[in-house]
């Protein structure tokens, strides 16, 4: 394996339509699934899943939700969405459009809901405007997306289909643009999720000490993200007995010592009001 493939597999692994809910079982079934539902909870009225992928989140609204909606720009992702959607009991409209780009009229959803899509996105400031625009002033956005100073390296972005990440100021300085009220809240893990979390880390570590260069930056970031489907397609053959003893109640969510949250969750009211 060449060195950028054992870069990117030293990552925490998301998206990518073919492998997409095989690689994230394991983390949605240790409790991934339970905080999503914490987290959509406050969700109501006509809704709008923006990057919803392949659908993970459509059995985890609450029953307040009126009508969904699941914009997928992905053809590939939507591909799986669909026939997910189809399997479920959910009634939901599925649209293929970027979050910076929603062909919706101003102030028609009450909740708009971005879960670990931000990164993905390119232009992540028209995403924002976009969501404030389409939410009545009385509506609400939320955003859960890692915390770049937990996440792999602090000082550079290794997963090569992420644009931007981004800690809790810079998080809040994002969302305050768009909104006039911006609550921050963290997700932790347990001391056993945790030591998983660090020993995933030294690992990288130990691969990017052996590019001191930094020449990975100049491989094309196409190439970089087939490496990394490639890896995360055959990764986790064999799962650590300890992940697999990861539960629900691993994780918490507070709004304390936000810097050492593993993903952040910002929860914003009063659109078009920052
Ligand atoms: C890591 S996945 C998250 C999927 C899902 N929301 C979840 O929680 O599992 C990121 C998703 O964002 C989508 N995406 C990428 N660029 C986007 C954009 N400009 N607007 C909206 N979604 C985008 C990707 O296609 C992918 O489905």
């Amino acid at each position: 394996m060449g060195l950028a493939a054992r870069i990117y597999d030293a990552t925490w692994g998301r998206g990518f339509a073919a492998v997409y809910d095989r690689g994230l079982k394991a983390t949605e079934d240790a409790g991934l699934r339970e905080i999503r539902r914490e987290v959509l909870a406050g969700a109501s009225g006509r809704t709008i899943d923006i990057g919803a992928g392949t659908g993970v989140n459509i059995e985890l609204f609450p029953s307040q939700v009126t009508e969904l909606v699941l914009a997928e720009p992905d053809p590939h992702m939507a591909a799986k969405l669909r026939p997910k959607l189809r399997a479920s009991s959910v009634e939901a409209e599925v649209i293929e459009a970027p979050a910076e780009q929603l062909s919706f009229e101003s102030s028609s959803f009450d909740t708009a809901v971005f879960t670990l899509v931000l990164w993905t996105v390119p232009d992540p400031a028209a995403a924002l405007a976009e969501a404030a625009r389409i939410l009545r002033p009385e509506g609400a956005a939320v955003f859960v997306t890692p915390n770049r100073l937990t996440f792999a390296r602090p000082d550079e972005i290794i997963d090569p289909y992420h644009y931007v990440e981004y800690d809790p100021a810079q998080l809040r300085e994002l969302c305050e643009v768009h909104f006039g009220s911006v609550e921050l809240h963290g997700i932790f893990g347990s001391q056993r999720y945790s030591q998983l979390i660090a020993e995933q880390l030294a690992r990288l570590d130990r691969l990017l000490r052996r590019d001191p260069l930094r020449l990975r930056r100049l491989i094309p970031r196409r190439l970089r993200q087939r490496l990394y489907d490639r890896r995360l397609a055959s990764e986790r053959s064999e799962p650590d007995p300890r992940a697999a003893a990861i539960t629900v109640d691993d994780f918490e969510l507070r709004a304390d010592a936000l810097d050492k949250a593993h993903d952040l969750v910002a929860v914003c009211h009063a659109p078009g009001r920052g």
